[in-house]
Parts: structure tokens; sequence; C-alpha cells
């Protein structure tokens, strides 16, 4: 496989020379199939589970080519409305291929759920909507756990603090193992939160969930009552690794596997996002113009924090970035300067990049930013009203480029 920047490369030259870009292009936002195939592929060895599902987050990117893709290879998906639930029925989903996770679901939301996607996986935030649930239902009914512990996921993406508004804190065990003796639940969740690096705090949280599994399937059996928990949903929540290289979901499912063996006889269920896709999506901008400002040059494209919406409004990731001039040409000149990439928009945040050395950037040369595959189109954002620019998917192994989505703008 090439790597991220030959990908990269290959696909901007492809784009060009099949004419699938105009000039109104001036932004464009490629998808590597390969890539994200490859990383569910690894995904699904590494756990190497006899009996998963690996639901992808569908937020981290909704494109539906990109969900359609990752149905067509055999995944599941994961969804945190019931619009996201819609959308993964229109890429080819059948229900029980899709957990359904929003926070916040509406009462006619649960009975269509109930009446019209028999199969599908929900999995209830509290026990206060599990009040809402019908005594039998069509779906498979999942609770949400909080594991009640500080991870050390950035503290925006924290949800496991004991006054989040996700789950059932662990703490609570009486109450939720009443819960689970008085409801139909069949299956225990947890998403302890993003961005987490330190994985023995991530396999602690797994453990206390597979113990509680334990624990209510042995009160299940001493009331008599025939439901199991079958399952455990362990969410997601690995921060995305370089390209090419799997170490930390590798060391995840080897600590998993050390730490909690049984979660290998339960159904298991994974909801990764960031992790499959960051490394399969690129950008590619024109640099409308540049300027001087004291030390730095400023250099202008297209995407900003529209685009990067969480980048600039919390914390910026350290993309790779690739400068070509006009006609597609690498520019691999030693001679680096200081720049500054702003974004279009009309906000003094706009900056996709800050203190960057990289050779002179000149009005209509392009600029590739990579490891943009997710928490980028899917955050979208309306400021200033500026156009979602054509998406365009490709494989390199199979020779195919084509357009996914043309640019568009809902508002006018
Ligand atoms: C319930 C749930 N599952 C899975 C994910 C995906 O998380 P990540 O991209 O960190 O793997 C999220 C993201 O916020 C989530 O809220």
């Amino acid at each position: 496989m090439k790597n991220i920047k030959e990908n990269a490369l290959w696909a901007f030259r492809n784009a060009s020379a099949n004419s699938l870009i105009s000039n109104d292009d001036s932004a464009l936002i490629f998808q590597s199939w390969d890539d994200l195939k490859f990383n569910l592929e690894q995904l699904s060895a590494i756990f190497d589970h006899p009996n998963a599902t690996h639901a992808i987050a569908i937020k981290t990117n909704p494109h539906p080519s990109v969900l359609a893709k990752i149905i067509s290879w055999g995944f599941s998906l994961e969804a945190a409305s019931m619009e996201e639930v819609e959308m993964a029925i229109k890429a080819g989903a059948s229900p029980n291929k899709i957990v359904f996770d929003s926070p916040v679901k509406r009462q006619s939301e649960i009975e269509k759920c109930n009446n019209e996607l028999h199969g599908l996986i929900l999995n209830a935030n509290s026990l206060e909507e599990l009040k809402r649930m019908p005594d039998n239902p069509n779906f498979t009914l999942g609770i949400r756990i909080n594991p009640s512990m500080q991870m050390d996921s950035p503290e925006i993406y924290s949800v496991s603090n004991n006054e989040s508004k996700f789950g059932v804190p662990i703490l609570e065990k009486e109450a939720l193992l009443n819960a689970i003796l008085s409801h139909p639940i069949q299956q225990l969740h947890i998403h302890a939160g993003s961005q987490m690096k330190d994985l023995t705090k991530a396999v602690f949280a797994v453990r206390e969930l597979l113990d509680l599994a334990i624990e209510a399937n042995s009160l299940l059996e001493k009331k008599g009552i025939e439901r199991r928990i079958l399952t455990l949903d362990i969410g997601g929540g690995l921060i995305a690794e370089k390209y090419g290289i799997v170490g930390k979901m590798s060391e995840y499912a080897k600590k998993l596997k050390e730490t909690c063996p049984e979660l290998w006889d339960f159904e298991l269920i994974t909801e990764f996002g960031q992790w499959c896709h960051t490394n399969s999506g690129f950008i590619f901008s024109e640099i409308e113009y540049t300027f001087k400002r004291g030390e730095k040059q400023i250099a202008f494209i297209h995407l900003g924090a529209d685009y990067f919406m969480r980048d600039a409004y919390t914390l910026a990731r350290d993309f790779d970035i690739i400068a070509l001039n006009n006609k597609g040409e690498e520019n691999n000149s030693d001679e680096k300067y200081l720049h500054d990439i702003a974004g279009p928009l009309c906000f003094a945040g706009d900056y996709v990049l800050k203190g960057v050395k990289l050779p002179i950037l000149k009005e209509n040369d392009w600029l590739g930013i990579l490891g943009t595959g997710a928490n980028t189109l899917g955050l979208w954002s309306r400021h200033c009203s500026r156009t979602i620019p054509k998406v365009i998917g490709f494989s390199c192994e199979k020779n195919e480029i084509e357009i996914l989505s043309e640019r568009m703008n809902p508002f006018i």
C-alpha cells in the first residue's frame, strides 16, 4: 500500500487528469477507500473475536458514500441520533447492523424503532430513559454505564465523570442491578471518552462493566429469570495513530485479553470512530493569496474553521502538509519559511496551522492537509455560509477515482 503522501499525490493528479477538478473547486475533500478498508480489517483482525460487531461511529464521517462502503464491507454503524439511524438504513444497513446511542430519544423515535426496526440495537442512556422502553421490545435493549472515573481524554471530550450526562454511574450498582432484573436488558454499554491515551484506565473501565454483567447474570439465574446479559458494548475512544501503524489498537486488545478474558465469551460491540477514519481522508485547497506579517508568511486557503471546526475551537491537531505548485508538482525546496495557514472565515480564530516551516507558498499553489478524515466534514459549520467542497473517493489499488458528492450549499 502507498503511504499517505503518495496516496494524496496520486489522488490529486488523477482527479486533475480525469477532469474532476473544475475552476470552481477552490478546495477538495478526498476519501481513500483502500485506507478505510485497511483500518477496518485491522480492527477486526486485532480483536479476533468470534462474535463481534464493529459499529463505526457515523458522526465521525457521515458522508453517505462512506456509510454505504462500511456496510458493503460487512461492518456496522453507530448512530447518535434518529437522523443517523435513517442515514444508516439509507446506506443499506439492516437494523441489526445499527447501534442507536442517542442520549436523548423522543418517545416517538423509540416507538418507530420498536415498530419498524426489528433487530436494531438500542442503548438507553439512563434509568429515566429506561422507563420509556416497551416491556417486550423488538429491538435489543442495552443500558449505558458511566464508569465514574476520570479518563485522560481532553476535558471537552470527557464523558465519564460523576456529573456527566452520559450513562448510569457504575457507583449506583444496586439501582443498576434492580433495573437489569426488571427491564428486558440484554446488553451493557460504555463509551468512556474520546482520544484516550491511558489504556490502563480504559481497560479497567471495561473490567468493571464485565464484572457487573457477570454479577447481573448470576442474579438473574438466582431469581429464575431466563434472560441474560449477552453482549458488552465497549464503545470507541482511541486516538488515531500515525499512518499505517496499528500499535495502540493492538495494545488495547492485548490488554483487554489479559485483564478481561471473559469478554471473548460474551458478544462484543465496538464503536470506534476517529481511529478508523482519520488517516483515510485528506483535503487539498488552492492558496488564494499570501502576504507577509512580521516574520511570517500568511497563506489563505479555502477550508478553515468551517471544516476544521473542532481544531479551531478546541485543540488543533498536528496535520502533515504537502505543498504543490500550480501544476500539481511537489514543492520540495529546502528553503523553508515560517507560515500561518489561515482559513477563509471572517473570524479571528480561523487558522488551520500556525508557525509551520514550509517552502514559500504562492498564490494559486495547492496545499494538501493530510489525516483529516475524522470529525471534520461531519462537524461542518455554517459560519460565513461557505460552500461544502466536492468530495472525491478513490482507490489506488483498483485504479479508480470518482466524485462522491458535488459542491453544495443548503442555504443558496
Ligand atoms: C457513544 C459514542 N460511541 C463512539 C464514539 C466514537 O468515538 P471515537 O471517535 O473517539 O472512537 C463516540 C464519539 O463521541 C460516542 O459518543
